[in-house]
């Protein structure tokens, strides 16, 4: 039974990914996630305004010391405390430690001049690099969404021509129009979409009468949004799709797969049940690929997305009223 799947140009044992989050930040965490078998990782993303303050940093050392023989080790010392190096560090270990593919994530707004730290996730040996872009509402009311289109497909063109690495785009849901929305991204050279990312959902603590939010795990039903989307631009774009969001069981997987994701990020549900769970998901599907006489995961990628009878419901927003148990 093959599980392999090539995600972003990458050989993956199969389409299980653990999304970015905290629970990548360490060595140990990692080696567990390769031993149960994960297809691949994504690393807790850094921050734009973290690569870019530690860049200007080493800038202004730079103007008062370029002459100098040894700037270049000054600039490694200064770095060395903060937060980029050991990120580096991270990923050069994990490619001699672990055999899944390895994924860099920034968290970015701006095509500013910290886009040419990929080039550095690159000579770290990261397989991947995703952007998670999705830090556009529009609060302001000039804000337009051809601006915000604008501005994610002039990241990832910056990024790409810093680095030869596949780039995928982790996107939110709240576009005017999803499908120009994913084009320009791909136009403009994403690898893959990573649809979507969870936002921190602000909420209101009624005995502080406070604002405030502690809802940072997701529930299985969110993960319908991203089946929505992927089975309705699977069959239109030519890139690579991550679905993520609200996966937490071998079912969910599947459906993903069969919406036309390449793969599937867990995130929520590893923190739950840690990552013994890996090993039953992969079971599960490989038990359910048996019984429905499938070799491959490519053999039922996509199919339903790519039925001409059943993708058209993929669109659909309102109830039909007969079909309403409300009724
Ligand atoms: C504690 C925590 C930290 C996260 N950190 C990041 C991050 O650094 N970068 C990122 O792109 N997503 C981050 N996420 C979002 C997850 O990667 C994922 O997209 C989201 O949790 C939805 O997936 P899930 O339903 O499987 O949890 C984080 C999520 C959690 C719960």
């Amino acid at each position: 039974m093959k599980l392999s799947t090539r995600y972003l140009g990458l050989e993956l044992r199969n389409p299980l990914v653990m999304s970015a989050s905290p629970l990548s930040s360490n060595m140990e965490n990692l080696r567990a996630c390769d031993e149960h078998g994960i297809g691949a990782v994504v690393f807790q993303s850094l921050f734009e305004e973290q690569i870019q303050n530690e860049m200007d940093m080493m800038l202004d050392k730079d103007d008062m010391y370029f002459w100098y023989p040894e700037a270049a080790e000054l600039v490694k010392e200064i770095t060395g405390d903060q937060m980029i190096r050991p990120y580096l560090k991270r990923i050069e270990t994990a490619k001699k430690e672990v055999s899944m593919p390895v994924i860099a994530s920034i968290n970015c707004h701006s095509a500013g001049s910290w886009t040419a730290f990929a080039k550095q996730i690159e000579d770290a040996g990261a397989d991947a690099l995703e952007l998670n872009i999705a830090t556009h509402l529009p609060y302001e009311d000039e804000m337009d969404d051809r601006t915000i289109e604008q501005i994610q497909s002039d990241i990832v063109r910056a990024v790409k021509k810093q680095t030869s690495i596949p780039v995928a785009v982790k996107m939110g849901p709240y576009y005017t129009n999803i499908i120009r929305a994913a084009r320009k991204l791909t136009d403009a050279g994403a690898d893959g979409l990573v649809l979507f990312n969870r936002f921190y959902q602000p909420d209101i603590d009624i005995e502080k009468i406070a604002l405030g939010s502690d809802n940072y795990m997701s529930a299985p039903e969110e993960m319908l949004q991203s089946l929505r989307w992927i089975g309705i631009l699977s069959p239109q774009l030519t890139c690579d799709f991550a679905a993520s969001t609200g996966i937490h069981s071998y079912e969910q997987v599947i459906k993903q797969l069969l919406a036309g994701a390449t793969v599937t990020q867990i995130c929520t549900t590893l923190y739950k049940r840690g990552f013994d769970y890996i090993p039953w998901i992969l079971e599960d599907l490989r038990g359910w690929m048996k019984e429905k006489g499938y070799a491959s995961v490519d053999e039922f990628r996509g199919i339903i997305a790519d039925d001409r009878l059943s993708s058209p419901k993929f669109e659909q927003i309102q109830f039909i009223r007969k079909n309403t148990v409300l009724d």
